[in-house]
């Protein structure tokens, strides 16, 4: 059986606002095993790319522990802190903002060459190492001295995954990679990710906030709702057999392309709750169809309810 290189137990965040303590990441478990995808998907404000920032330690956690390759993260000190700032690195969402546009493909691409000493400036094995990278993502060698505004979403996007690769990661963290492209490139950026993974051997935690985009790159995936993972499961058998009624309302939300299978849209009431200082309960309960008295009041736990099928439901665990 393959290890998690990750591991992440009762992980949290809670940020200090004016009316109080807002529970962004609140009381998380989950591994990823070498070489695998974990999809972490949840709706906008649940805490998605706060987890993603606190497995970088681009941000301090309130409380818990995260693994990475079998070290500590939650108290590295430096020197082992510059070496996972290499071996984990974050795609996001929009290449057009996280890419310097002042900076052409190859300066954008040799700066974290350069920023950890890899490789010296100003040398052909730089040059030799940009070409490299712009090869395995796909991007013509004639685009070197391009400037971001330039090219086009896509393209942009495989800027910022060969930037991430520049430093042979063993762990991306991608930040709804594609949700600022079009269908159609949507696709192409997922495939490249893919063949990237087998020939690299990467581990992913792909974050978005769509479903039907990490249903075939992910081996599981971990459903979010307002701080909490309230299902997860191995991506066929959360597919088919989800059991919690947010996760259900998530998958009726995707349309499927024949009519035949015409599935029926559970439509959620209400918005989501507020994140501050969350009162005790299923907190997803004042949305939820089947809501009982119970599940206002009591937290439900995150049970295991077949083999890697965990849901946090007391329709399903009581
Ligand atoms: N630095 C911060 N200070 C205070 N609150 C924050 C901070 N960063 C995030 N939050 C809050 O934490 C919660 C989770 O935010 P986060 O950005 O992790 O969500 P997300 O799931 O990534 O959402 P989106 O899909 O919109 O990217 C939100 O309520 C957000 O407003
Ligand atoms: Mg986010």
């Amino acid at each position: 059986m393959t290890e998690a290189i990750l591991k992440v137990e009762g992980l949290k965040k809670y940020f200090d606002t004016p009316k109080g303590k807002l529970h962004a990441v609140d009381d998380v478990n989950f591994e990823i095993k070498k070489g695998e995808t974990l999809g972490l998907v949840g709706e906008s404000g649940c805490g998605k790319s706060t987890a993603g920032r606190l497995i970088l330690r681009l941000l301090e956690a309130t409380d818990g522990n995260i693994t990475f390759d079998g070290k500590n993260v939650t108290n590295m000190q430096k020197k082992e802190l510059a070496k996972l700032r290499r071996d984990v690195q974050i795609i996001f969402q929009d290449p057009f903002s996280s890419l310097n546009p002042r900076l052409s493909v190859s300066e954008i691409i040799a700066e974290p060459l350069i920023v950890h000493k890899i490789v010296e400036n100003k040398n052909s094995k730089l040059e030799k190492e940009v070409l490299r990278l712009m090869d395995i993502v796909g991007l013509a060698e004639r685009l070197i001295n391009s400037y971001p505004h330039e090219l086009d979403g896509g393209r942009r996007q495989r800027i910022g995954i060969a930037r991430a690769l520049a430093l042979r990661p063993k762990f991306i963290v991608a930040d709804e990679p594609v949700s600022a492209l079009d269908v159609s490139i949507q696709a192409q950026i997922l495939n490249l990710m893919q063949d990237l993974q087998e020939e690299l051997g990467l581990t992913y935690l792909f974050i978005t906030h769509d479903l039907s985009v990490v249903k075939h790159i992910s081996d599981s995936i971990a459903v979010m709702y307002l701080g909490k993972i309230i299902e997860k499961a191995p991506t066929n058998e959360l597919f088919k057999n989800s059991l919690h009624p947010y996760t259900q309302a998530l998958l009726s939300a995707i349309p499927v392309p024949s009519l035949k299978s015409k599935k029926d849209r559970i439509l959620l009431k209400g918005e989501i709750s507020s994140p501050i200082e969350p009162k005790p309960g299923c907190r997803f309960a004042p949305r939820c169809n089947y809501a009982m008295e119970k599940c206002f009041n009591t937290d439900p736990k995150l049970i295991e309810v077949k083999p890697d099928h965990f849901v946090s439901c007391f329709l399903v665990t009581d």
